[in-house]
């Protein structure tokens, strides 16, 4: 008979009572894994359970044969050893104990106890390799600071690996990414959620964007999700875990990596402490100039702040100044801004009339010999520099919002946000009631072939006209105000023909 579960203990136990119970032969038996057919879905709460570890495993009521507490211990560590077999062989000794001999455990000269014992032994190994080497990188990102770490253990481990680092790093938020699944803690509680198959690409921003992608397929799209996965490990079952029992050696040795960890923490880094509080407008181009919020402002010429009447109903935020306006120390006054000049005024929108500005303030490049070359800013830099975006806006008070690209948008709408499924929809913000992303203007130039560079201006286009219908609905800030498809359509667009 085949018996399916999800692949953890709890599931396994579950069935395994039930077919004890039936008196259900060992060799009738065979156990199917499913998760080791295929990966954990996303959200699925994996790895603790209601009934608790110390619970015999059949209770007194329902059958009078009991099962020692060492078994479900023993089972549950074995549980994580990477082998097929180890789901039988567990139920043939369960078998056994049940209707056998109680004692069996104790009978080290047992074939089948033996295979067990060295099974448990080699996950004990591998729990302690991901307590030492996991490798933590912090991430800021929009909801503040988060570790994570990619790590491969032998072993299904991370499930019994993670409370060890909630004990230790109890008040910070972290994660570790394995290819069997995945473990949060959220500085309450553990969850765990669908695994990571293969390691970040090398470089200092591979685990970061390997984050960012994880993230919003785990998160996205309402944060309500995290709490649906979110399965709690109550403290009372740690100590119950064997190779907690040793916690405190481990904690004596507890590399000097682990203290860094935390003196970084409390480092804030970030523009927060370069805003002055309640600026106007002027203020704040004034002080930016001392901002060193993130490394940015050491190799740009100088730091550019937005621009536009202070009375602007309209918006437009972009990403990072380019090489020309770092020059000129003014937002889109290069090639992209040409493009945005354009569109908005085919959209009926003069551009004197709104106030532009970019989500970081200084230059983000490398140099290849003479030439500067566009690096798209980190996440880290985005966050780091927002307060001044924070501020501008604050100062600005506007109707509308538009965030121009992908980096404006996860700086306005969190890190999560994605540009291709929600573009060109007003949504609310606690900066503007009506906020909404679009296409960037260098999306357009960078676009391959002139069929695709059409399509992406019609949609810049189409969603600034209808900011331009939507701000023409309370204070007309526009020349003209012909109708949104003559704007949009087919032929109107000759600007890059
Ligand atoms: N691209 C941007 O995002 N902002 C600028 O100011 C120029 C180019
Ligand atoms: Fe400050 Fe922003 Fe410049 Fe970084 S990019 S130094 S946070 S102004």
């Amino acid at each position: 008979m085949e018996i399916k579960f999800n692949g953890t203990f709890e599931d396994w136990q579950k069935h395994a009572r039930r077919l004890l119970r039936m008196r259900t032969l060992p060799a009738q038996i065979v156990w199917i894994a499913e998760d080791e057919q295929q990966s954990f879905l996303p959200g699925q709460a994996i790895g603790t359970g209601e009934s608790g570890l110390a619970q015999p495993l059949l209770s007194a009521n329902e059958n009078p044969l009991r099962v020692p507490k060492r078994f479900i211990t023993l089972a549950r560590n074995v549980s994580a050893f990477r082998d097929a077999g180890r789901w039988n062989l567990l139920y043939s000794v369960l078998w056994r104990i049940a209707y056998e001999n109680h004692h069996l455990l104790k009978i080290e000269t047992d074939e089948q106890v033996i295979q067990l014992l060295r099974m448990e032994d080699a996950v004990s190994r591998d729990v302690h390799h991901v307590h030492a080497f996991v490798r933590f990188k912090k991430i800021v990102d929009v909801d503040g600071e988060r570790y994570v770490a990619w790590y491969k253990p032998d072993h299904k481990s991370v499930w019994l690996a993670a409370p060890f680092f909630a004990a230790r790093f109890a008040s910070m938020r972290w994660s570790i990414l394995t290819p069997d699944g995945s473990a949060h803690w959220d500085g309450k509680a553990l969850s765990f959620s669908a695994g990571v198959p293969n390691p970040p690409n090398g470089g200092e921003d591979g685990l970061e964007q390997l984050w960012c992608r994880y993230y919003a397929t785990i998160f996205n799209p309402a944060r309500t999700n995290l709490r649906m996965m979110r399965s709690e490990m109550p403290q009372r079952f740690w100590q119950h875990m064997p190779e907690l029992t040793n916690l405190p050696q481990i904690l004596a040795r507890a590399p000097d990596r682990v203290d860094q960890m935390i003196v970084q923490q409390k480092k804030m880094p970030g523009a927060a402490k370069y805003v002055p509080a309640n600026a106007d407008l002027a203020l704040l181009r004034k002080t930016i100039p001392n901002c060193a919020g993130c490394e940015l402002y050491k190799c740009a010429t100088q730091p550019v702040f937005g621009e536009g009447p202070r009375e602007a109903r309209i918006v437009l935020i972009g990403e990072q100044p380019g090489d020309q306006e770092d020059r000129a120390g003014r937002p889109f006054v290069g090639p992209a801004g040409e493009v945005l000049d354009r569109a908005l005024h085919e959209a009926g929108i003069e551009r004197s009339t709104v106030y532009v500005t970019n989500a970081v303030k200084h230059f983000a490049f490398e140099e290849r010999g003479k030439r500067r070359i566009h690096r798209t800013p980190r996440l880290s830099e985005v966050t780091a520099c927002r307060p001044w975006l924070e501020a501008e806006l604050k100062a600005l008070a506007p109707e509308i919002v538009v965030c121009l690209g992908s980096t404006a948008a996860k700086a306005v709408f969190g890190a999560t946000f994605r540009l291709t499924e929600q573009r060109g929809k007003f949504l609310k913000t606690r900066f503007a009631t009506k906020t909404l992303a679009t296409y960037h203007p260098s999306a357009i130039l960078r676009a391959d072939t002139p069929q695709a560079r059409e399509n992406l201006y019609s949609m810049l286009l189409h969603d600034l006209a209808v900011v331009a219908d939507e701000s023409g609905k309370s204070i007309s800030q526009r020349a003209s105000t012909p109708a949104l498809a003559a704007r949009t359509g087919a032929g109107e667009n000759t600007l890059l023909r």
